[in-house]
């Protein structure tokens, strides 16, 4: 894997040219106290060096003479070792992860300037972490004032995005690899809970399974709060509170996804707690299932990035006409964006170290185009939200609608075909939710 970071170092450093890339590790969070939440490095910094410390600076100078990737990092310290864990230190910083140098971060004021003296720009994600940001940009000011004198030095902050997401975007073997993982775990803990659930059981019940089989399998954990949503609380779409129990004629909605050697999966399945859909639920699923398996086949390279979306809403709002929810012509209805009382969200984001990965979807006008080695999640839904006004010149919401609502959700490849579905395996069909 080290080939792979350097390689992926060299690409960044090839587009930098006369810059200086400071790249910064993610900032420790309190939970309470003195307590901190698990550390979970930032997707940039792991993508460039794979060190999941905290406490450490990576800096890119393709223009300096001797060092080209520079560490910044915790020195060794048995006493604080016996405490919080192991570091890497400033000697392994070096020799395992390929730095031409390291430091103890606590150089960085000093030895920073060095790299940055003869640089034309900085490149520099201005992040969470506030006093860091100010290091930059005291480093840079005081740079910028002997600007004048020295007639070179960085005259521009520019964001790290411009130089690193566009790689981030496709998606290598290795990577991949990582992805079919998280999948592969949250297929299994979808499917387990489907045979899991039923009447009086709890939302928090199907949770804890879902995230055992995550750690079981070696996860990280979950990739972001679970949703494990019955009835009315699917219209809700970021419900995390899972404390409800589950009624016979509810649905559940779950939307989980495990993190695995850093990277995500997404997965939202709906089914019937009973086993049986009611015909509300079942005419209203079946509408999402095939805006859903619809989208999935515009997934193919040469497409734009939304024309998923395009193609699910044209599927749900055609379906809401039929069921009376919505009345009109259907071109209208898409134009004047009626169906968004149902269907507030979109369609798709990509997906990667971050859930909602980094990369451009919208160049200007014109729609990113979808290229092989991309991941992308496809997940559409309906929600008949409780007390939602109809959209103008539209019908009144027959109660039996209310309270249902319904997701599904894929992660997508695209491959140089078409598409692989990466979560595929997990049940989706009527015939397959109901039991
Ligand atoms: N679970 C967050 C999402 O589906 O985007
Ligand atoms: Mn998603
Ligand atoms: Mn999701």
């Amino acid at each position: 894997m080290q080939a792979e970071y350097k390689q992926r170092r060299e690409q960044v450093m090839a587009k930098i040219g006369q810059g200086t890339a400071i790249i910064r590790s993610a900032p420790t969070a309190v939970m309470h106290n003195d307590v901190e939440y698990v550390y979970r490095q930032d997707s940039d910094f792991y993508y460039l060096t794979g060190f999941n410390e905290a406490q450490a600076v990576a800096v890119l100078a393709p223009h300096h003479e001797e060092h080209k990737f520079i560490l910044f990092v915790q020195p060794k310290d048995k006493e604080k070792e016996v405490w919080s864990g192991y570091r890497c230190g400033v000697d392994a910083a070096k020799e395992v992860y390929g730095a031409d140098i390291a430091y103890p971060i606590a150089e960085l004021d000093e030895k920073l300037p060095q790299y940055l003296e003869k640089a034309d720009r900085i490149y520099y994600h201005i992040g969470r972490d506030k006093s860091f940001n100010e290091t930059v940009f005291t480093h840079y000011q005081r740079l910028l004032r002997t600007y004048p004198r020295r007639g070179m030095g960085p005259t521009a902050i520019e964001d790290t995005c411009t130089v690193l997401h566009s790689l981030r975007l496709h998606k290598s073997d290795a990577e991949l690899d990582l992805m079919r993982k998280a999948a592969e775990i949250a297929v299994e803990a979808h499917n387990h809970a489907l045979s899991i659930t039923k009447p009086g059981r709890y939302e928090y019940e199907i949770q804890a399974e879902i995230e055992h089989i995550f750690r079981l399998r070696g996860g990280m954990g979950p990739a972001y709060p679970s949703i494990v949503a019955a009835g009315k609380n699917a219209c809700v779409l970021h419900y995390i509170e899972n404390n409800c129990q589950m009624q016979e004629n509810d649905l559940l909605l779950i939307d989980a996804g495990c993190a695995y050697g850093y990277y995500n999966s997404d997965i939202t399945r709906t089914f019937p707690v009973s086993g049986k859909f009611t015909g509300e639920q079942k005419a209203l699923y079946e509408i999402v299932l095939e805006a859903q398996k619809q989208a999935i086949q515009e997934v193919k390279p040469g497409n734009a990035f939304d024309a998923p979306h395009k193609k699910a809403v044209r599927i749900l709002t055609e379906g809401l006409v039929e069921l009376g929810l919505l009345k009109g012509e259907i071109d209208k209805l898409i134009e004047e964006e009626k169906y968004k009382p149902f269907y507030m969200h979109r369609t798709s984001h990509w997906l990667g170290l971050d859930v909602h990965d980094v990369g451009i979807y919208q160049h200007g006008e014109n729609p990113q185009v979808l290229q092989p080695g991309q991941v992308l999640t496809i997940e559409p839904g309906l929600y008949i939200v409780p007390d939602t006004e109809p959209a103008e010149d539209q019908p009144a919401i027959d109660p039996r609608w209310v309270g249902i609502g319904i997701r599904i959700e894929d992660d997508v490849l695209v491959t140089s075909e078409g598409n692989e579905v990466l979560t595929a395996g997990v049940a989706k069909e009527i015939e397959d939710v109901e039991r």
